[in-house]
């Protein structure tokens, strides 16, 4: 059996936030959701998650996740004592317990999976995640005695000697879950911090002869910790290339890595080409053969083959058919669909419309609770007035009609097939299919008005 238990109730002081510290996104993902998919992988019995600073809130994120138990740690009095107030979900429970920091998000599956398999081929007591790093500064040093581990100091405590040792703690152990808790009590707070350091259990049971392992991973960035917004842009950085190298060895061209910000839910089909200082967020998915150019936004929505995106637009919660056009400037607030071979340009808002095959609004327009049909040509400034006041209410333009420029349609409202609406027009009723509707007044010329008025001021 095997217990997952993830540590999660430290204040975070370095982020100086409102917000818990794993709940702060890298790369657009909460930190404690790097250590649940990890975790996952590991298929365990049970994960149990350790919250005291700002329980409640970290508590009501995580619920939804669904299969994890929540502990409180208050006061929060170390690491030892954390995993201590794990007891009583875990009493009884047997086999191994892998014990994640919240904090420590591009730790991979493969070395959980290493680290279980040694721990468990061995039969260790407890097995530690080790790194060798250029900077140790700020973790703590693994000491040891031979080629054996001794024990783990922390930065604070150590001698200058230790302070020199490159081989690190990464907070990630297996143990062995029977006796873990008894030895546990054994920790005393007896260190500059004046906490229960988990990390002492290493010395204690070595003095009891039992079996300590460690297991050392080849990139230490695996094991970074985040402590501060500095840490956290660095992780998100490591994160974004690691996934950007991924997309472009899938097929898809990356003008500029350093600037595309891509989602970790995100797909992207071939030879898509992305521009610098594109962001695609959450479950969207590109077809293949798109191009999306600069300072485009895209968020949860699904985009055909060959679409192509113009500059500086943004689109949430839509769905784009194939070789549609959009942009630049463009945006889509949600719920709209665009079938395949549609254009929409520049200045144009839409909200849970739907734009047929063929169909065109190229200039200046707003249009929200729309149904419009196929080849249908939207004119500039077009406008659908669809909130009385109270509700919003539907337009429908049905397939081939012409909306001239500068039209209102005031909805509820129904334009026919194939019907015209000039050029300014109010339409408040119902158009026929075929009509031509107009609403502006008849124009009058005043003829030599411009001469009579520059008359007017000489004088
Ligand atoms: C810890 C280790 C250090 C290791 C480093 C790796 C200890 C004493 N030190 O130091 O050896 O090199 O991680 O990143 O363990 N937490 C609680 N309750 C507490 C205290 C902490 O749940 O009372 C949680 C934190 O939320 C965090 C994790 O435990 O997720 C680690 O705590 P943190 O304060 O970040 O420890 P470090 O100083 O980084
Ligand atoms: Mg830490």
């Amino acid at each position: 059996m095997l217990h997952v238990v993830i540590l999660a109730a430290g204040k975070g002081t370095r982020m100086n936030s409102a917000l818990p510290k794993v709940l702060h996104r890298a790369a657009g993902t909460p930190l404690i959701d790097y250590a649940l998919t990890a975790a996952a992988t590991l298929q365990p019995s049970s994960t149990t998650i350790v919250v005291g600073h700002q329980a409640s809130a970290l508590r009501s994120e995580l619920e939804g996740r669904g299969g994890l138990t929540f502990v409180v740690q208050e006061p929060q009095l170390g690491t030892a004592h954390a995993l201590m107030c794990t007891e009583p979900v875990l009493r009884g429970a047997h086999g191994t317990l892998v014990m994640l920091s919240g904090d420590v998000p591009l730790l991979s599956a493969d070395t959980l999976k290493t680290l279980v398999h040694r721990h468990t081929a061995t039969r260790a007591a407890a097995t530690v995640v080790t790194a060798i790093v250029p900077e140790p500064h700020g973790y703590g040093r693994i000491v040891r005695s031979g080629e054996r581990i001794a024990r783990i100091v922390e930065e604070r405590d150590a001698s200058p000697a230790e302070r020199a040792i490159c081989e690190i703690n990464s907070g990630i152990y297996a143990f062995a879950l029977e006796g873990l808790f008894d030895a546990l009590r054994a920790i005393a707070a007896e260190n500059a911090q004046g906490e229960y350091y988990l990390p002492d259990l290493v010395a204690i049971y070595r003095k009891r002869g039992l079996d300590v392992e460690t297991i050392s991973v080849a990139d230490p960035n695996e094991i970074r910790g985040v402590n501060s917004r500095a840490e956290l842009a660095e992780v998100s950085a490591i994160v974004r290339t690691q996934r950007n190298a991924a997309l472009m060895a899938a097929g898809v061209t990356l003008e500029d890595p350093a600037t595309t910000y891509v989602g970790g839910d995100v797909e992207v089909g071939r030879d898509t080409i992305i521009h610098p200082g594109v962001t695609l967020e959450g479950r969207t998915v590109v077809g293949a053969g798109c191009e999306i150019r600069s300072g485009v936004r895209i968020v949860d929505s699904r985009l055909g083959d060959r679409v192509t995106v113009l500059d500086h637009s943004l689109i949430v919660a839509s769905e784009v058919g194939a070789d549609a056009r959009i942009g630049p400037f463009a945006h889509f607030r949600g719920q709209v669909t665009l079938a395949d071979g549609s254009r929409v340009g520049n200045f144009v808002e839409l909200k849970n419309t739907t734009l047929g095959a063929g169909s065109k609004a190229m200039h200046l327009a707003y249009l929200g609770d729309a149904t419009i049909g196929s080849r249908v040509n939207i004119g500039a400034g077009t406008i659908t007035c669809n909130y009385d006041g109270t509700k919003k209410n539907p337009t429908v333009i049905e397939d081939g009609a012409f909306i001239g420029s500068d039209s209102q349609l005031v909805a509820p409202v129904t334009v026919g097939a194939g019907a015209y609406v000039g050029s300014g027009a109010t339409i408040r009723d119902n158009v026929p299919a075929g009509a031509l509707a107009v609403s502006a007044g008849k124009q009058r010329n005043i003829e030599g008005w411009a001469e009579e008025r520059k008359k007017k001021r000489r004088l």
